[in-house]
């Protein structure tokens, strides 16, 4: 693997930035300063330092995103800026794990794990997520009851139990969590239409046991580590 794409792929910058590191000697491979970018690394076996700091490389890498509004969950989009837009365009090989609307905001997770996609996504895993949303209308018992009950959307699909938790209400306005087990599309906003109200404002806020960073401001992200992915696998699934 080329230097300067290691060290992109281990969060040292986009591109351009690794390549101007290296440029200024601060990268050491087997104790010896490399300021060529093409230069050849075996990741498994020679010893990276930057900055007097050795680098673990990791096959697959996580992020944590706070997605703004305005951009599309997807690798590439002929009209719109992607998620991956905002991790930067070194990393060409990651994708979101899930969908988050356009307007949506909140907690996405970034990985090149097929097979953390794969779990996350499936069906049968069933992973919590918890949405902020604003509503216009009154959430009250009844609608509390339809939602624990199984909100009918589309043509008949019946949703899962899902919980609402009503934070305030507010000049025709509600504000309140919901926790939901699936993912169908537009789900959450289906499922207030059901009972007649409408979704002006969304976010996630959870995912299984791994709540959004409140210090990541709209668009920031920070890299993840395995085990962190581990606990929200490994909890919160309904059985
Ligand atoms: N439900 C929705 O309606 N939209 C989202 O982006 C996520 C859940």
């Amino acid at each position: 693997m080329r230097l300067d794409k290691l060290l992109a792929h281990c969060g040292y910058g986009t591109r351009k930035e690794v390549k101007s590191i290296i440029k200024k000697g601060y990268v050491f491979v087997n104790d010896v300063m490399v300021k060529q970018d093409k230069y050849q690394i075996d990741p498994d076996n020679d010893i990276i330092v930057v900055n007097d700091e050795r680098i673990e490389y990791q096959e697959f890498v996580y992020y944590m995103l706070n997605k703004p509004q305005g951009y599309v969950s997807a690798t590439e989009d002929i009209h719109y800026p992607t998620v991956v837009d905002l991790i930067g365009d070194y990393n060409h090989e990651i994708f979101p794990i899930g969908r988050l609307d356009i307007d949506t905001e909140g907690l996405l997770i970034l990985s090149n794990d097929g097979k953390l996609a794969h779990d996350l996504l499936s069906p049968k895993k069933h992973c919590s997520k918890i949405y902020y949303v604003e509503v216009e209308g009154i959430v009250d018992d009844e609608d509390q009851i339809i939602f624990k009950e199984g909100v009918v959307i589309d043509t008949g699909y019946k949703c899962l139990s899902s919980s609402l938790k009503v934070l305030k209400i507010e000049n025709g306005m509600s504000y309140v969590e919901i926790t939901i087990y699936e993912g169908k599309y537009h789900q959450v906003k289906k499922m207030f239409k059901a009972v007649g109200k409408k979704v002006v404002f969304l976010k996630r806020i959870q995912m299984g046991n791994l709540r959004l960073d409140p210090n990541l401001k709209l668009g920031e992200y920070k890299i993840l580590e395995k085990e962190d992915l581990d606990s929200l696998m490994s909890k919160n699934m309904l059985e």
